[in-house]
């Protein structure tokens, strides 16, 4: 199950929204079926929205009809715009954004910004499997042999169009014959956890759990969890993190229970312009996803809702990062992420 496959200059998005149920896959024309698809998580995690963009704003970009370079980048801004309007709080979608903006100025005319944009975002997809599974190998040196992991969403392949983050490191700590087991959440509102997270580690065959996000601190209490790996959404440079709503909660269920609390993601995640999770902006999503459960009112008619998408962990609450690069404790972002204007 690819969550995004590029073939003979078709773009094919698996719609996530329909798993477990149903496998099925949406074909995207252009920029705006790419937001939408976006918008209404058919496509989600951070790096897959990123990649996703990416080859959502060359399919823009090929729309375009200016002959004239400086008119041809006009134009593709409007592109990005739609693309970036989607989801305020995934880094990587703003990073790969900047990037294809940064491809068609490199070259000379529209035709071969076309062409340039098309391999600028497979580069930004395959580059993906490769830094995820730097992030595995070192998630083993955190993850030890029998280890009990809980974690948080969904961070595989389906969130990452790649190998995946913190469920990456649990995959491959199972492929390494570590004898793990997960507790995942099942990530409340939209079940990410149990719709996702459960079907990734069922197919990798890994001994798993489902629980309630609110039986994380009876298990932790009980000595049945050893650490907590979850990906992350953005990173501040003091190492404040925005992730899935609910992460803080566990950040500080495991501080209490004296429990590591890892964050993996790659460097494409961290945000060079926000100093502190103060800067980093979280999305609100419609009150239906709290409302409603599968279409069917669960609350009555009117009920006033709130529903943050994210929230931030304080950096110290983290034990350390685990990237491509290795594991960074909070204070050492900055020596490799540098402060932009
Ligand atoms: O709303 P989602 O499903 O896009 O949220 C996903 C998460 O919060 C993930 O933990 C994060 O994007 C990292 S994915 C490797």
């Amino acid at each position: 199950m690819d969550p995004l496959i590029f073939e003979n200059g078709t773009l094919m998005v698996l719609d996530q929204t329909r798993l477990p149920a149903e496998v099925s896959y949406i074909e995207i024309h252009n920029h705006t079926h790419m937001a939408e698809a976006i918008r209404n998580l058919s496509i989600r995690g951070a790096p897959a929205i990123g990649a996703g963009a990416a080859y959502g704003i060359a399919l823009g970009a090929k729309m375009i009809k200016e002959p004239d370079m400086a008119a041809f980048l006009e134009e593709l801004d409007g592109v990005i715009k739609a693309i970036t309007a989607t989801r305020p709080t995934a880094q990587n979608l703003f990073r790969a954004a900047a990037r294809m903006r940064q491809c068609a100025e490199q070259v000379g005319s529209p035709v071969l910004a076309k062409e340039a944009l098309i391999s600028e975002a497979k580069r930004i997809h395959r580059e993906q499997y490769d830094q995820d599974m730097a992030i595995s190998l070192h998630g083993l040196d955190v993850i030890p042999a029998g280890a009990a992991v809980l974690t948080h969403c969904n961070t595989g392949s389906l969130a990452t169009a790649g190998y995946g983050t913190a469920l990456g490191a649990i995959k491959l700590a199972h492929r390494h014959g570590k004898a793990v087991r997960v507790l995942a959440t099942e990530t409340r509102p939209l079940l990410q956890g149990a719709r996702l997270t459960a079907l990734e580690l069922g197919e990798a065959g890994i001994p798993f759990e489902l629980i309630a996000d609110s039986a994380a601190g009876h298990y932790m209490a009980r000595g049945k969890i050893s650490l907590v790996i979850t990906g992350a959404d953005r990173i501040a440079l003091n190492g404040d993190t925005a992730n899935k709503i609910g992460t803080y909660t566990l950040a500080v269920l495991a501080g209490v229970h004296g429990l590591p609390f890892y964050i993996a993601a790659p460097l494409t995640t961290f945000d060079p312009a926000a100093a502190t999770g103060n800067n980093i902006v979280i999305e609100e999503r419609n009150t239906d996803e709290i409302t409603f459960f599968n279409g069917v009112p669960s609350a009555p008619p009117n009920t006033p809702a709130l529903n943050p998408a994210f929230d931030i962990t304080p950096a110290r609450l983290i034990t350390a990062f685990i990237t491509e690069q290795g594991l960074l404790r909070p204070g050492e972002i900055c020596r490799i992420i540098t402060r932009s204007a």
